[in-house]
């Protein structure tokens, strides 16, 4: 059987939700900041400096969004196991887990390629891609949020019953 993990007391759960919050935040308004730049960059006919958007997306999209998307991963898997939430245990936590994910990876693998290709040449697809991807992006982050104010749907269902103590009541979607 596998060992229980710890679980987080009041004071330090309390700090870890905070990092986490805050680290979501940053993400976000990072890929706000990723969307009004590439949207201007379309608009920029040439200029004096065609390539300063696409300059500032690639500091914020190396090293800035990695550090506040790890931040929130780590901290909102933190949470999860080291509360009685658990990780796979309520379906808000298991979609805000694949949302962050696929964010993570689609960022990840496209976005560094996008903006060498939106930078190479005013008529390239990779700079309407830029704006759709980071609309997408911020779609999907904002759906984590609400999901994760509203905490809906409530816990994951298993055929086989518990053996040992009852599970806690899922009453009012507190798990403290
Ligand atoms: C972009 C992604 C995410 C955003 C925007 C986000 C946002 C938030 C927010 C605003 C809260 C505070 C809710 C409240 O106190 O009522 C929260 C709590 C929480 N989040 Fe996330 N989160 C994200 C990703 C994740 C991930 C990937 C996990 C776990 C796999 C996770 C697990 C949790 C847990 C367990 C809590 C409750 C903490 C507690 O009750 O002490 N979050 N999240």
């Amino acid at each position: 059987m596998a060992a229980a993990l710890p679980r987080l007391a009041t004071r330090p759960r309390a700090i870890v939700r905070a990092v986490h919050v805050l680290a979501s935040i940053g993400w976000f308004g990072l890929v706000v900041v990723m969307l009004v730049l590439s949207a201007a960059a379309l608009t920029t006919d040439g200029g004096p400096s065609p390539h300063f958007p696409y300059q500032l997306m690639d500091q914020i999209a190396s090293p800035m969004i990695p550090i506040t998307a790890v931040a929130t991963l780590v901290t909102g898997v933190a949470l999860s196991v080291a509360t009685p939430w658990g990780l796979l245990r309520h379906w808000w936590i298991v979609v805000k887990l694949v949302l962050t994910l696929a964010v993570i990876m689609t960022g990840a693998s496209l976005t560094g390629s996008w903006i060498l290709q939106a930078s190479a040449g005013p008529t390239t697809p990779a700079r309407w891609l830029l704006v759709g991807g980071a609309a997408v992006h911020l779609l999907m982050l904002a759906s984590a949020m609400i999901i994760s104010v509203d905490k809906p749907w409530g816990r994951i269902s298993r055929s086989r019953k518990p053996r040992g103590r009852p599970l806690p009541q899922y009453g009012n979607i507190s798990a403290r």
